[in-house]
């Protein structure tokens, strides 16, 4: 191969690697046993020649690292995430290294684990699950397991771009649940779809799911029972839910985060659980990844999964590929547009902070 690729993790499937070689690279891949790569264990992979990189929203991409990659030569880094709030474009800008993300194919996949997330603290799943498990289910109880119906219910969206509306569609759809939402730009079409569905369920005799476009965050707080937050993590969102926002939320209200850990004061969020027992929360993210803050973890009302929200195959393997197509794309000019599986060119400008 002419071109020097490095990935520093292993992904799934195939197709990524086979791509890379087929288009004249020498791919290859970090197999450290450790989990998080760091900055110095980056700069020796990068070494003397290093034309473009895969890398993780686990590694910290700044100044240090895109000199690095510049000074071997280095023109592309993809991140294999949609986030990139573990990349500092302008630091890649300044070393002249291109900067790509994976949008698009994880937009279903990361809608469908919020929506499992909202749905499991409604119904109580895991509680009930441990309940099983330790053998303490005697018989059926007219209280045993009491959680919330959601049809009927609002659900609020705090960012509603493609995840956030995927996810809204799901819930408005699946569950009938009427919609509030909150960001900076109207979602035209998620609002067009709840009309349209609210008048098929009218013409049916049923109750009609309705829309509303809050003016500020704190409305949808206030008025939703279930809500899930995407925004992307910026400045502006670090502890969008801090203390002050939590209390302004029903207190049998259920808050979903797939986004990023810091969007959400982790410590006042096991607070607001210990007073509010009824308060549910399903968390795919955490402030210090891979730690919880303390007490999280023994909280009843908190449903934890590790970061998995883009964790199907499908997606991880359109991930992958994305990524792999974004180092071509600036290494050698190859074709990107031409690939069906291609969602956007490099970092996504269109992604933008609900506030
Ligand atoms: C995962 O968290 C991603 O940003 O793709
Ligand atoms: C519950 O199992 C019922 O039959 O109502």
């Amino acid at each position: 191969g002419k071109y020097r690729v490095i990935s520093t993790k292993s992904m799934p499937g195939t197709r990524w690697i086979n791509l890379l070689i087929e288009q004249d690279c020498r791919l290859e891949i970090c197999t450290q046993k450790k989990t998080i790569l760091s900055v110095e264990d980056i700069i020796s992979l990068i070494g003397d020649k290093c034309d473009g990189v895969i890398g993780q929203l686990t590694e910290e991409w700044g100044e240090t690292l895109f000199s690095a990659l510049s000074r071997a030569g280095g023109k592309a880094f993809s991140n294999m995430a949609v986030g990139y709030n573990n990349v500092d474009v302008n630091a890649a800008n300044k070393y002249g290294v291109a900067v790509g993300n994976t949008p698009g194919v994880l937009t279903e996949t990361t809608a469908e684990l919020a929506a499992s997330l909202s749905l499991s603290a409604a119904r109580r799943i895991v509680e009930a699950d441990e309940f099983m498990r330790v053998g303490l289910y005697d018989g059926w109880l007219p209280h045993l397991f009491v959680g919330n119906l959601l049809k009927g219910q609002t659900v609020g969206v705090i960012g509603a771009g493609r995840i956030g509306s995927a996810y809204a569609r799901m819930m408005v759809e699946g569950f009938k649940m009427n919609l509030i939402y909150y960001d900076l730009y109207q979602a035209t079409r998620l609002e067009k779809f709840v009309t349209a569905y609210g008048q098929f369920l009218e013409a049916n005799g049923e109750q009609p799911v309705t829309w509303k476009r809050a003016s500020s965050m704190e409305e949808v707080l206030r008025e939703a029972d279930v809500i899930s937050l995407h925004p992307i993590l910026d400045k502006t969102t670090y502890h969008l839910v801090n203390k002050e926002r939590l209390a302004m939320m029903k207190k049998e209200a259920i808050l979903v985060n797939c986004s990023r850990g810091p969007v959400v004061d982790e410590v006042a969020l096991v607070e607001h659980l210990k007073a509010n027992p009824m308060f549910r929360v399903g968390l795919d993210v955490f402030e210090d990844e891979p730690y919880m803050k303390p007490g999280l973890a023994d909280m009843k009302n908190a449903i934890v999964v590790p970061h998995i929200a883009s964790a199907s195959k499908w997606t991880r393997e359109g991930m992958a590929t994305l990524a792999a197509l974004n180092v071509l794309g600036k290494i050698k000019e190859y074709p990107v547009w031409s690939d069906p599986n291609r969602v956007e060119p490099f970092l996504d400008e269109n992604s933008r902070p609900p506030a």
